[in-house]
């Protein structure tokens, strides 16, 4: 079944960041190649142009202002002489008399550029500014510029000036520079695909690593933790969620474990007295009154086997999200009478006084039946943990949107350490009462399960020799259901039909 999500799913991250990454560097990179050529090429054909410019521009000059100096003339003509001679690059110049006759070339330029291979012309009052592309006859290729000069300055005689530079220069250069970068080019494509992998293998590293923790993990291993120091903000905070997870799931694994335990050993007592009732009174003959008397201890036995397994039931319906309440609205003040009224004769007997806080109405829709099996435990609790001379109160309140319950007592109180336990199930913090019947330490949890099914909250606070105040906040928004109320009164105390386990005070 992995196998087939696997499968499914597309390019693994690597592969992907892979991929982006090359493309994205290839583009840039041939972008930077491609400007910087573009670049080049225009500033030399730039560089070019400008020295025919000068050049056009010098002899028409001379032309204009002393026509008489041939000597002049012939030296700006001959450009291949070392006077001219520069970067090893040729320049040619011609010029055409009025009739159109050259009247002086530099030399080489007639097989070469004949004067018809100028064809377009700058006239006499422009800037030479049209710079051409030419190919002599040799085919090799040259910039070209012709343009009108006035000779004298009177405008009636015309000569013209051609001029013409070797491009092959330049055009090696950029040859050699175009293979550079393509050279370089190939090399991007090739490591850019590895770099970049490299790159993700290497981010992706704790991904992995918190993959094969989680991998690795089963309810032997449930210890093992990411070790996120060194990750980046973003995985470590993954890291430090997952862990935080292991902690949740390890701690439930571990409280469901002990309840487990804790069921077997709570099972085993009532069942191995049972054993040992029926083994003892089986042993040898008797009379009715001892059957009667191994039965009636059998029949004790059953209860609290039947008791706890009752709780246990009530427990698990109490974590089943599913679970339906029977809402209807509940008059708080007037429940918490009731159960005062139930436990008055076992608080009387305790020489503990138990009472109700005055105060209005609290009206909240809630199980009747399951709201006073919590109130009943949380009282029972009290009634065993106040001395005589103690005091119990109870008290309902509305407080921001939610009702409160509160269930004081001035008895031993808690010690901090066992403070966050007191929910958990079997968990009792004075173990020497664990074999009284009845305190089996599912009481709180039995508490904490209804008040959650109301989507409410529980709250202990205590001091050892102090005492003890339970609060169970509850939501006023919920809604009681279609159904007609039923009258509170204390024989309501046990739910009709269903289980509500409520602390059995008259065994005590
Ligand atoms: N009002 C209280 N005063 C002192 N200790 C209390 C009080 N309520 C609960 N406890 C402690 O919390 C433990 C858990 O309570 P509970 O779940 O009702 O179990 P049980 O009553 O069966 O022992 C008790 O064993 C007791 O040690
Ligand atoms: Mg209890």
């Amino acid at each position: 079944m992995s196998s087939k999500k696997v499968s499914s799913r597309s390019w693994s991250l690597a592969t992907r960041l892979t991929t982006w990454y090359t493309v994205a560097s290839l583009l840039l990179a041939v972008f930077t190649m491609g400007s910087l050529y573009w670049w080049l090429a225009a500033y030399l054909t730039q560089r070019e142009d400008r020295v025919l410019i000068e050049r056009v521009q010098v002899l028409r000059a001379i032309l204009r202002d002393r026509p008489q100096a041939i000597l002049e003339l012939r030296q700006e003509v001959d450009l291949n002489s070392p006077i001219h001679r520069r970067d090893d690059v040729q320049v040619y110049v011609r010029l055409l008399d009025e009739h159109g006759q050259p009247s002086l070339t530099t030399e080489g330029m007639d097989a070469l550029l004949p004067p018809r291979a100028f064809t377009l012309v700058v006239p006499v009052d422009s800037q030479p500014s049209h710079v051409t592309d030419v190919q002599s006859l040799e085919g090799t290729s040259y910039r070209a510029l012709a343009a009108r000069a006035s000779v004298g300055g009177s405008g009636e005689k015309t000569w013209l000036v051609q001029a013409a530079r070797d491009r092959e220069h330049h055009k090696l250069l950029l040859a050699n520079y175009r293979r550079g970068l393509l050279m370089m080019l190939a090399i991007t494509v090739i490591a850019c695909p590895l770099v970049a992998y490299f790159l993700a293998r290497r981010g992706l590293q704790p991904v992995r690593e918190i993959s094969d923790t989680a991998r690795h993990i089963g309810s032997a291993t449930l210890s093992a933790r990411i070790e996120a120091a060194g990750y980046p903000v973003e995985l470590g905070t993954l890291a430090d969620t997952f862990n935080a997870m292991l902690d949740r799931l390890e701690d439930s694994f571990r409280r469901i474990s002990q309840f487990s335990a804790d069921i077997a050993h709570e099972l085993r007592t009532p069942i191995h007295n049972l054993r040992g009732e029926a083994e003892v009174t089986l042993s040898r003959a008797r009379s009715i009154d001892e059957y009667k008397e191994a039965l009636t201890s059998c029949l004790e036995e059953t209860v609290r086997l039947s008791d706890l397994i009752g709780r246990l039931l009530f427990l698990a319906r109490a974590e089943n999200p599913g679970t339906q309440l029977e809402r209807e609205n509940v008059n708080l003040t007037e429940e918490l009478a009731a159960v005062r009224e139930y436990y008055a004769n076992a608080a009387s007997e305790a020489g503990v006084a138990l009472s109700t806080a005055a105060g209005g109405d609290v009206v909240v829709a809630v199980d009747r039946g399951l709201l006073r099996g919590a109130i009943a435990n949380l009282v029972a609790n009290s009634l065993t943990h106040t001395p005589p001379g103690g005091s119990i109160t109870l008290a309902a309140q509305v407080d921001d949107g939610h009702a409160r319950i509160e269930v004081c007592d001035t008895g031993t109180g808690i010690p901090t350490q066992d403070l966050p336990r007191v929910f958990d199930r079997f968990y009792r913090a004075d173990r020497s009462r664990s074999s009284q019947p009845g305190n089996m330490g599912l009481g709180l949890a039995i508490v904490k399960g209804i008040v959650t099914l109301h989507g409410g909250q529980t709250a202990i606070e205590s001091e050892v020799g102090k005492g003890t105040r339970v609060t169970l906040t509850f939501p006023m928004s919920a809604r009681p259901q279609d159904r007609e109320s039923r009258r509170a009164g204390p024989s309501d105390m046990m739910d009709h039909g269903r289980v509500v386990p409520i602390p059995n005070m008259t065994k005590k």
